[in-house]
């Protein structure tokens, strides 16, 4: 039996969306708003959720304080208040888009986790706009 604990966490961040390819129309034309050459901000919402096995010493899967913990340290320091396409080297050519930022938090906290839960990273980057990575 596997059970799920998931944590809420929260950062802002400033980015473009700016494909260095294309012209400036055709970045316009796909990115709208998000093509802003001032960039624009978000308040992002994170939900990390991990999953395994009940340890039967402790009555956890993971400890929520633990995860808490790395979240803030390895996430939320790395992120709130900063611009991802300027301050980040992973966002140096790769477009900092929702479904990217998900992709680096999840590499982040999976090197953090142990082996045997999984991970699921929610990312919301509008109340309504959200995406998921999980590794199934
Ligand atoms: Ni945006």
């Amino acid at each position: 039996m596997k059970v799920s604990v998931s944590r809420k966490a929260h950062f802002n961040a400033a980015h473009r969306l700016h494909n260095a390819r294309w012209d400036d129309k055709k970045n316009q034309e796909v990115f709208g708003l998000c093509n802003n050459p001032h960039f624009h901000g978000h308040n992002y919402e994170l939900i990390i959720t991990v999953q395994g096995p009940i340890d039967e010493h402790t009555g956890m899967v993971i400890d929520l304080k633990k995860l808490s913990d790395l979240i803030e340290e390895k996430i939320c320091r790395r992120y709130d208040h900063k611009n991802l396409n300027m301050e980040l080297p992973e966002f140096n050519t790769t477009i900092p888009t929702a479904e990217n930022i998900a992709l680096e938090i999840w590499k982040i906290m999976r090197g953090e986790l142990d082996v045997t839960l999984d991970l699921k990273v929610v990312l919301y980057e509008t109340p309504r706009n959200f995406v998921e990575v999980s590794s199934s």
